[in-house]
């Protein structure tokens, strides 16, 4: 019989094959692979006794009743979406660890006096949308209609995607209300390299960063490449590669602060045209609000000048705006117990990192678990956590969940 660490390994490797690429591992919002992976964890959850549900922006959610159905519920989990070009533990590890422990629970047939709930969020990463967070927030609130019309680079706006992608369109949403769970835990790889340094396999999460995404759209005027002096271009690309560059200088003169463009599209792109338009992403963090807040108006001072030299429109199109939250001090004190009974260690630190917990925070409680991961590495095909390493967080989790009072 595999134990469950042996299972959770290899429900990794599986969660990790199913792509909506050949080339590498992505799956995004509604995407085939995104539900083929909801399908999978619905299945893992049915198999393990959970009554399950769909929500229809693709959320799941499996329920452990315990022995007091009725009392308030503990959530963990994490996002089973991912980035582009992702490795298998971003997201992916929280859920399958936490199957693990109320499987190891199980084995010692050990029913605990309150439900657990494990969600599976189709949504952290943004990356058809830019909106983080997104399955998360929806289990706290209706999407609100300035989300609801976001769109993809197709067009299609979030909620054309839920009413036409969606096989759970018409499902009951996910909805707790505010004070309803007792608390939400999730497991996540580290994405530094603190533990690793620090020769620890995992620690307990003090924060989250706060971070804002937006979207600029610089336009000029598409024109001939091969009879347009240079005097006279209003060039959309190297207006955009001033502002990429202003990003830069900006964040490496302001630690911690970190600005990054992770994508641009230009139009009409072809190589004896001028571009007439480039849009690109921006996401900056710091952990101090105000000074993140600083660094955006900064930022967007810059581009009015770059812009206007060029003689370029400039659009600034904040898409989100993420406060810091801080992980709930009595609830961090309880999974400190369970680091130090495991581990030895008290370890806690800052995630500079973005999670799911932010927007379950406006509900409830809320503490995180970080486990070490190879060279501080994700967002990456190479991202890799070892199997001591997740064992360890297992028991941690297992021990954390028998410890909770009534
Ligand atoms: C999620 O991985 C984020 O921090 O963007
Ligand atoms: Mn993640
Ligand atoms: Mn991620």
């Amino acid at each position: 019989m595999p134990t469950p660490v042996e299972i959770a390994i290899a429900r990794l490797e599986q969660l990790g094959g199913i792509s909506d690429s050949p080339a590498h591992l992505v799956r995004t919002f509604l995407s085939p692979a995104n539900q083929q992976a909801a399908n999978q964890i619905l299945t893992w959850m049915t198999a393990l006794g959970m009554q399950t549900t769909q929500a229809p922006d693709g959320t799941v959610r499996g329920i452990f009743p315990g022995e007091n159905p009725h009392a308030r519920p503990l959530l963990l989990g994490s996002h089973y979406d991912t980035v582009i070009d992702a490795g298998k533990y971003d997201g992916a590890l929280g859920i399958i660890a936490a199957l693990a422990a109320l499987e190891t629970l199980q084995s010692e047939k050990i029913t605990l006096p309150f439900p657990v709930h494990i969600l599976g969020f189709s949504d952290e990463e943004g990356t058809r949308f830019q909106t983080t967070y997104l399955g998360s927030h929806r289990i706290t609130a209706p999407l609100d209609p300035e989300t609801l019309t976001a769109r993809d680079t197709a067009g299609i706006t979030i909620a054309q995607a839920i009413a036409t992608e969606s096989p759970t369109a018409t499902a009951l949403p996910i909805l707790y209300p505010p004070g309803n769970p007792r608390g939400y835990l999730e497991l996540h790889i580290e994405q530094g390299r603190v533990l690793e340094e620090a020769d620890k396999p995992a620690c307990v999460v003090t924060s989250i960063a706060g971070q804002s995404r937006l979207t600029i759209i610089l336009t000029g005027r598409a024109d001939h490449a091969g009879t347009t002096p240079m005097p006279l271009r209003r060039d959309a690309l190297t207006g955009a590669a001033a502002c990429i560059l202003a990003a830069e200088i900006l964040a490496q003169s302001s630690p911690p602060l970190v600005i990054t463009v992770g994508k641009i599209q230009i139009h009409p792109g072809a190589s004896n045209s001028i571009p007439q338009t480039a849009a690109f992403t921006i996401d900056l963090r710091h952990p101090d609000d105000e000074i993140r807040r600083n660094a955006l108006t900064q930022l967007h001072e810059s581009y009015l000048r770059i812009t206007d030299e060029r003689h370029l429109h400039l659009r600034w199109q904040p898409i989100q705006d993420n406060n810091a939250t801080p992980c709930d001090p009595s609830l961090t004190t309880s999974l400190i117990r369970s680091l130090t009974a495991i581990t030895g260690s008290t370890l806690a630190i800052p995630s500079g990192a973005g999670h799911d917990g932010v927007a379950i925070s406006k509900i409830c409680p809320i503490a995180m678990l970080f486990i070490r991961c190879r060279d501080g590495l994700s967002h990456h095909p190479d991202e890799y956590a070892t199997p001591e390493d997740i064992a360890t967080s297992i028991q941690i989790l297992t021990h954390f969940l028998k410890s909770q009072p009534a």
